[in-house]
């Protein structure tokens, strides 16, 4: 069913985020017929092309990214010709005449502004589209992130905004929570009820969440400023922390939902400088050369005057959550770039059994795992043990229940960025980031960057293409546990 006509506003058009999720993220709601007739993208950037130019910018985009089953040159056309393009210097006043007259003055037709820019020119794009010509009381604006790198700094960004836009106006987006699977975190949860009963500390012994990406990060500009810390624990990681650990909301009303996600966020223990070289661990990756491989270190990465920079292209750490269902269960986070594989997954340790009758059994019970895989092969696992097939004694094996999405849907997954766009349009703030979460995820985190920015040590070397430095595993081992590993 497609959803309301819109003009679809996209600043920072020509840019690479533009080029690589959003345009193939459209392209295939376009295709699965989602766009009322109607529709409308319209480019704004500073670069000077006409509307054949962005045309095919788009056409590009959707060869270069859109897998080619899904590509077929006449649906291709039909989507490009909805893409217009004016140039505007964003802090000049050129080229905003241009929008005001590509815009149309219909109430039926939905206005969203997307800002793929910096954060610093959120503040004078906002201003402008607050004049009469731009704004409406019903337009939307999308905001990427980094939305800030501290909590003063996304204060300002967030003001700046809220001087034109009003909340229910505000879409931030945090990808990972247009992510089939995490979305699928709340059907687990929410949608069964085998898990409620025991999603608490009385039967849950830790949980573990990791995302580790086997890409290295140097090439990307923004990293050195950010590090692993901003760029995955204080959104996306945290994100998926709320989702695990948040009550049950009354509906799926997007705020009842957000509410909930906050309680989590500020029931997190502060991490005190004195705790943060206990429970925290920061690594970056050392260059690796053997016979057959050759990866890059992450200072080899770096442009000159970078070189020796501290940050951290690895975390681990352990997060608490003061409230009576998670009391004394640890949250133990990882994420880093050039980790041995890639994977995110969410793993839900259950507590050992109270009591063992077999102890003349061959192998002893381990507790229950839940994994929820959310990249790559989706799927949710449940680890459990039972007695080996035969007619001998008892022996006890660990063995998964296994639900892969691949193989039991034939449907494509579709990508974060397609659901969350068109939620844009359907007016659908569910799954995107409320200011207060926002600021609550920062006032977390700053504390723990403000130690590390002053602690002597740099971050512990890593080697590249392993699980991350020997802090991390020493962090998780030091509570008796290990990190879960996957075969
Ligand atoms: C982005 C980070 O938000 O998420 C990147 O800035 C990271 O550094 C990316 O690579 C990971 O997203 P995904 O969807 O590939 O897991």
């Amino acid at each position: 069913i497609p959803v309301q006509p819109f003009d679809y506003v996209v600043f920072g058009a020509t840019g690479d985020l533009t080029k690589r999720k959003l345009i193939p993220a459209l392209y295939h709601r376009f295709k699965d017929g989602q766009f009322d007739e109607q529709s409308r993208i319209i480019g704004v950037s500073r670069s000077p092309l006409s509307d054949a130019d962005f045309q095919k910018l788009a056409r590009d985009a959707v060869a270069e990214f859109v897998e080619k089953e899904y590509r077929d040159k006449e649906t291709i056309e039909r989507f490009v010709s909805i893409f217009s393009y004016i140039v505007n210097d964003v802090t000049n006043q050129d080229g905003w005449g241009d929008l005001g007259k590509a815009l149309r003055d219909d109430s039926q037709v939905v206005r969203a502004f997307y800002l793929a820019v910096a954060p610093n020119l959120f503040e004078p794009i906002c201003e402008y589209l607050g004049k009469r010509k731009y704004y409406r009381r019903d337009a939307r604006v999308v905001l990427e992130k980094p939305l800030g790198h501290d909590l003063i700094s996304s204060q300002e960004i967030n003001d700046g905004v809220a001087r034109i836009f009003a909340e229910d106006q505000v879409y931030r987006i945090d990808h990972y929570l247009g992510k089939e699977t995490v979305q699928n975190l709340l059907a687990l949860r929410f949608a069964n009820t085998l898990f409620e009963p025991v999603w608490n500390s009385t039967h849950i012994d830790h949980v573990q969440l990791t995302v580790a990406e086997s890409v290295g990060a140097g090439t990307r500009g923004y990293y050195d400023e950010s590090g692993a810390l901003r760029d995955m624990i204080q959104n996306h990681m945290l994100q998926l922390l709320c989702l695990v650990a948040m009550e049950p909301p009354a509906s799926d009303d997007a705020n009842a939902l957000r509410d909930e996600k906050l309680k989590v966020l500020r029931a997190l223990r502060p991490i005190a400088n004195g705790d943060v070289g206990k429970v925290t661990v920061r690594g970056q990756y050392r260059g690796v050369t053997s016979e057959t491989t050759s990866v890059k270190g992450y200072q080899d990465e770096l442009p000159e005057g970078k070189k020796g920079s501290r940050t951290e292209t690895f975390v681990a750490l352990k997060a608490e959550i003061q409230n009576w269902r998670w009391a004394g269960v640890p949250f133990y986070f990882r994420t880093g770039k050039r980790m041995a594989r890639r994977v995110s997954e969410i793993c839900i340790q259950f507590r050992d059994i109270p009591h063992s009758i077999f102890d003349h059994a061959e192998g002893a019970p381990r507790p229950n795992k839940l994994i929820i895989r959310l990249q790559p092969d989706e799927g949710v696992k449940l680890l459990m043990m039972i007695k080996d097939p035969g007619p001998g004694g008892m022996r006890l094996r660990e063995v998964p229940l296994n639900l892969s999405f691949a193989q039991t849907f034939s449907e494509r997954t579709p990508e974060a960025y397609e659901r969350l766009l068109l939620d844009v349009v359907r007016g659908n703030q569910t799954l995107f980031m409320r200011r207060d979460e926002l600021e609550a995820a920062w006032a977390w985190v700053d504390p723990i960057r403000e130690a590390w920015d002053r602690a002597s040590e740099p971050p512990q070397p890593y080697t590249a293409g392993t699980w991350g430095p020997t802090g991390s595993i020493a962090l998780i081992e030091r509570d008796g546990r290990t990190w879960h590993e996957d075969d």
